[in-house]
Order: structure tokens, then C-alpha cells, then sequence
């Protein structure tokens, strides 16, 4: 209220003079058009609308003056407030649909933006497979060897019997480690991995190793400078061929399916004697029509490894004595086994460490 008022005129109070009126209308208009968010609109709201806004005030006032003037005044401030209260609640509308889009704009979730997540690590398929194989062997109780990939000569090769001038030596592109009076290779074979368990355990001997090995090879679908291998060892009393076929025959089988056996060839490998190569029976086409077969290419078997009972020169070599003790030893590729497992043609892949052929094969941990 205004104070006391010497030259009171009860049709002239102040606040309520036309001019006035409307300058408070248009401060309270043109705030509200500048407020830029709701919470600008709410103090808005407040200053030019609220019980202490200037035209709240000059609303108070009317009553002061005299009947015949409250009419006009009246009128005036009504119709101000009726305009700021029209605007607020325009401005309030437009500032609240535009709070709701941006929110919507905001809160949108793209499900087809790229993940910022890390994909789930795994195991290379080999080293699956390879387990695999392990396990295999574990459950019928033999142990799991390992040697290192930079051999002696000596044991990737003259130990088991391939002596320095022996034709087979050539059979093994080798890569060689400098100085070569060193006579260090990187191991052509997991086949030295047989003599140093001889050499350093005592028979009954059950053992499987799978690993790297290396050979001068060109990389291409089918080869590679570096590959897998698997190979098996076994030192007893009484070890015979058969011992080594049923051997194989279950291990063709839980690798390949029911009922997969293995047949033998004849053939030559220094280190055992007699030796074969051992073949896999088509575990597609089961040897049933397979003209028609990709996976043996028409053959009924498919190539897998070599095999043979022990020669009595490597026993000696290693130790072991060969009128107590026989064995068998087979060897496999893994990469190999892995290809015509999964109908690969190419073994390149395998080593090139792309995740999506890998995933492809689980790589689960
Ligand atoms: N080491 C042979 C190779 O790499 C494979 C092999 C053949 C291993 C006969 C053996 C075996 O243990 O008895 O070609």
C-alpha cells in the first residue's frame, strides 16, 4: 500500500494510471517471452504475477479509491493480469513441449549404435582342439609331456634313429638356429618329446603331448612354417601293435563319432618299426558310396598320422631296455585334423588370429 499522501487525489492513486498500468504489463510480458526454461518461467511467475508483483500491488490499491473510479481501475489491472496470466500459461506450454522433446531426444536409445562394450575374450580353436585331446588321453590315464620348440639335434632327430647321414632327415625341412655348431634346431616333430620322457622317467610310461612344431614349408592353404602336433608314447611290459590299434581306434572315435575306427598302412618312420600310416575312417560318408564325398575326396579314408611299435634302437638310445619293455608311438597333426573335422580348405586362418573365424568355432573360456 502506498504510504500517507499529502496531495492524496482518490481518482489519481499512482500505480493504477493508465501508463503505469501498462508499463507493468509490458515488463511482464516481454519476461516472460525472454524466459528460456521452466525455471526462468517460474521466477518470471513470481516477480510479475505473485502477491508482491507490482500489479498484484497496484490490484490492492483499487480499493482505496473512490466507487465511481474502482470501475475503471479495476477494469485496467484486470485485464493487465488477465494478459500476463494468458502469457505465462503460452509460454508454460511451449516451454514444457520443448522440455519433453529434448527429454525424448535425450533419453532416445540407438540399439543399432556400435558397442563401446569389450567383446568377451576366448581360446584359440587349436588350443581347444588340442585340449580336447588331451582330455582324451587323461581319461584312459596317461600324462599330459612337454618339451621345449628349440630342440638339440640330437633328440629331434638322433635319437630316434635318424642319425646324421639317415636319407629321412631330409623328409624334415629344418630351420636351424645360429651358430650351427650348436646342432639347435626349432623341433620338426613332437617326436622328441618321446625321448626325453624316456630319458628322464622310468617305464611303465602312458604319455600324449601335443605342441608346436616348425618345418621350412611355404605358406599356403595346405602349409604352413608352423603347425601342431600331437604325439603319443607308450612304454610297458608287453606292448604290442594291437595295443596301438585299439589305441587309435578309440581315439578316432571320440575325436570323429561313434564308430569312426582307424586302418593301417604299411610304411616307414626311423623311429618305430614295424611303421604305418594310420588312416581315419570318412567319418562323413563312412566309407558308404563315397565317390561322391568332399570330405575324403572319394576315398573312404582320410590321411591322419603315423604309428608303429618302437624301435628297440630308440629304447636303447633312451635307455629303456628293450628285453623288458616295448612301445608304441603315434603322431598326428592337429592343424590337419582340425581342417577335415570343420571342412576347412584352407589352414591359413587358423593363424592369422582373425576373432570372427575364430568365434565362429566357440571360443568359450
Ligand atoms: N613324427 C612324425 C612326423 O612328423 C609322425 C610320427 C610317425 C610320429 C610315427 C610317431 C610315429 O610317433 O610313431 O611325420
Amino acid at each position: 500500500m502506498s504510504g500517507p499522501n499529502t496531495d492524496y487525489d482518490p481518482v489519481e492513486v499512482t500505480p493504477l494510471k493508465a501508463d503505469q498500468v501498462e508499463a507493468m504489463r509490458e515488463a511482464a510480458l516481454a519476461a516472460i517471452a525472454d524466459a528460456a526454461d521452466l525455471d526462468a518461467l517460474k521466477q518470471v511467475r513470481l516477480d510479475h504475477a505473485g502477491d508482491r508483483s507490482p500489479l498484484a500491488l497496484a490490484n490492492r490499491e483499487i480499493g482505496a479509491l473512490p466507487p465511481q473510479a474502482r470501475k475503471e481501475a479495476g477494469q485496467r489491472v484486470g485485464q493487465a493480469r488477465g494478459a500476463v496470466n494468458q502469457a505465462l500459461a503460452a509460454r508454460q506450454a511451449v516451454l514444457e513441449a520443448e522440455h519433453e522433446e529434448r527429454m525424448l531426444a535425450e533419453e532416445t536409445v540407438d540399439v543399432s549404435l556400435p558397442t563401446t562394450r569389450r567383446r568377451r575374450g576366448g581360446r584359440h580353436p587349436l588350443t581347444l582342439q588340442s585340449e580336447l585331446i588331451a582330455d582324451l588321453f587323461v581319461a584312459m590315464g596317461y600324462e599330459v609331456a612337454e618339451g621345449p620348440v628349440v630342440e638339440a639335434e640330437w633328440l629331434n632327430f638322433d635319437a630316434l634313429n635318424l642319425g646324421p647321414d639317415h636319407p629321412a632327415r631330409t623328409m624334415q625341412d629344418t630351420f636351424w638356429t645360429e651358430p650351427a655348431d650348436d646342432h639347435v634346431v626349432l623341433r620338426t616333430q613332437t617326436s622328441p618329446v618321446q625321448a626325453r620322457t624316456m630319458l628322464t622317467r622310468k617305464p611303465p610310461i602312458y604319455v600324449v603331448c601335443p605342441g608346436r612344431v616348425f618345418r621350412t614349408d611355404e605358406y599356403d592353404a595346405t602349409h604352413s612354417p608352423m603347425f601342431h602336433q600331437v604325439e603319443g608314447l607308450v612304454v610297458d611290459e608287453g606292448i604290442t601293435m594291437a595295443h596301438l590299434k585299439g589305441t587309435l581306434d578309440h581315439f578316432a572315435s571320440q575325436l570323429f563319432g561313434d564308430g569312426i575306427t582307424t586302418r593301417f598302412r604299411p610304411s616307414y618312420f626311423p623311429f618305430t618299426e614295424p611303421s604305418a600310416e594310420v588312416d581315419v575312417l570318412c567319418f562323413v560318408c563312412r566309407n558308404v558310396e563315397p565317390q561322391s564325398c568332399r570330405t575324403c575326396r572319394g576315398e573312404g579314408w582320410i590321411e591322419w598320422g603315423g604309428c608303429g611299435v618302437v624301435n628297440p634302437r630308440v629304447l636303447v638310445a633312451c635307455g629303456v631296455d628293450p628285453e623288458v619293455y616295448s612301445g608304441f608311438a603315434f603322431g598326428m597333426g592337429i592343424d590337419r585334423s582340425f581342417m577335415f573335422r570343420h571342412d576347412l580348405e584352407d589352414l591359413r586362418p587358423l593363424f592369422e588370429g582373425d576373432v570372427r573365424f575364430s568365434s565362429a568355432f566357440g571360443t568359450e573360456i
